[in-house]
Order: structure tokens, then C-alpha cells, then sequence
């Protein structure tokens, strides 16, 4: 599919396996997901701009460069906290805003409860939140990033697990929005679960189950 791409690290694989396995804790649930963050965080910024930079080694003077721009990352609440952690080591320099959203459990329809973005909105955006379902939270998302000033050539998306569903919802609506992610399941269920997924990813992270 375009613009949608998959790690498929053995390491992220790996952690990915963990955190499907319903017997793992919390605690590691936490770990492991921080750490697939940092390796989808390395793909979600490959085509960030740089800007030459010359140091002194302890030798002698380097050109080199270092990343340019302060980024935006929005976790979607709650979730999106699990993978912004993660962002947030690469991109210490990064600032965030937050959008939260609850999924209603009968209609499947996100509620939005929290808008917080910053008045500088032209600059790369990092938005992330662990699942991609019905796509009804991204999309949501997004539109808000717009109304308030964002460019949809500026916007890339980190999420951990996506629906084939969720991503087409997407792709009819922002078709050119890159996604970086460590997989595509197999279907939604009834109740609009990721099907094989991981549970309810928040409910995991956050200790709510
Ligand atoms: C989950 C998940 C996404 C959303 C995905 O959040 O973290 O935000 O559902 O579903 P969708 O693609 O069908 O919109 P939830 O609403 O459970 O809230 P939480 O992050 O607070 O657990």
C-alpha cells in the first residue's frame, strides 16, 4: 500500500510478538512498547532536514550536521503517550501537543475532550497513537491538525498496529500522509478490535484493564 510502511525489524518484531502474548505484564507491555517508539521514531524522521554543523573533536574540527527545526509531536490520548515517550528520546527538542479522544464503546466513534497545540503549526508533525482501528480517531486527528494550521504535507503518522479498515478510512481522506508502522492485522472485529492486535493498548500501558 502507499505511503504506508512497515519495520520489519526483527527487534520490533520481536517486541511486537511480547506485547500481543496477553500473559505479558505491564510493566514489560510498557517497556516493550517504548522501545519499538525509538526504532519507529528512526523511520518516521529519515527525511527530516539538517543543517551543516562543524564541531571540535578532540583532534582536530568536523563538518557534520545536526537535525534542523523544532518538531511537533501529538499523541492522541491516551495511548498516543506510550509511543510520544519513545519519540521523545530521539527528538528531545521536540514540543508537544495533545489531543485527546475516547472512543465511544457502542458506536465506535471517537469523543473529543482535549485540544492543546501549540500557535506554531508549521513544522513537521509527528502524530502518534498506538492503533489505527476504525481510523475514526486519526481522522479526527488530523482534521483538527488542519483547522489549526497545519500543513497535511507536513503531518506523518507513528502507530504501532494498524487495520486494514482504519487504513483505507485514511487513505480516502489523506491519501499522501505517510504512515510508519510495525504492522497491518487482519481485520476489525465487532466491537472494533484489531483482530489478531493486543487488547486495548492504553488499557495495557496505563495499568486501567
Ligand atoms: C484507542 C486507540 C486509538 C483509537 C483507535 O483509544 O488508542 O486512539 O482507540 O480506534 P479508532 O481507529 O477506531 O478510532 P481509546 O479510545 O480506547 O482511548 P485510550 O487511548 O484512552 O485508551
Amino acid at each position: 500500500m502507499q505511503n504506508i510502511h512497515i519495520n520489519t525489524h526483527p527487534i520490533v518484531q520481536d517486541r511486537l510478538t511480547r506485547i500481543r502474548d496477553k500473559n505479558t505484564s505491564d510493566m514489560d507491555f510498557r517497556r516493550y512498547l517504548s522501545e519499538i517508539a525509538v526504532f519507529l521514531c528512526a523511520d518516521a524522521t529519515q527525511h527530516m532536514p539538517t543543517k551543516p554543523t562543524t564541531v571540535q573533536t578532540p583532534l582536530t574540527s568536523y563538518d557534520g550536521v545536526m537535525v534542523e527545526g523544532t518538531p511537533l509531536i501529538v499523541p492522541i490520548l491516551r495511548a498516543g503517550l506510550a509511543l510520544s515517550e519513545g519519540m521523545g528520546r530521539l527528538l528531545p527538542h521536540a514540543d508537544t501537543g495533545h489531543i485527546g479522544l475516547a472512543r465511544d464503546e457502542e458506536t465506535h466513534q471517537p469523543i473529543e475532550y482535549l485540544v492543546r497545540l501549540p500557535k506554531k503549526m508549521d513544522r513537521p508533525i509527528f502524530v502518534v497513537d498506538p492503533m489505527l482501528a476504525t481510523g475514526g480517531s486519526m481522522i479526527a486527528t488530523l482534521d483538527v491538525l488542519i483547522r489549526e494550521g497545519a500543513t497535511v504535507d507536513d503531518i506523518v503518522i507513528v502507530t504501532l498496529l494498524c487495520a486494514p479498515e482504519g487504513i483505507k478510512v485514511l487513505q480516502d481522506k489523506y491519501p499522501t500522509i505517510p504512515v510508519y508502522t510495525a504492522a497491518i492485522d487482519d481485520y476489525l472485529n465487532e466491537n472494533a478490535f484489531i483482530v489478531p492486535g493486543l487488547g486495548d493498548a492504553g488499557d495495557r500501558f496505563f495499568g486501567t484493564e
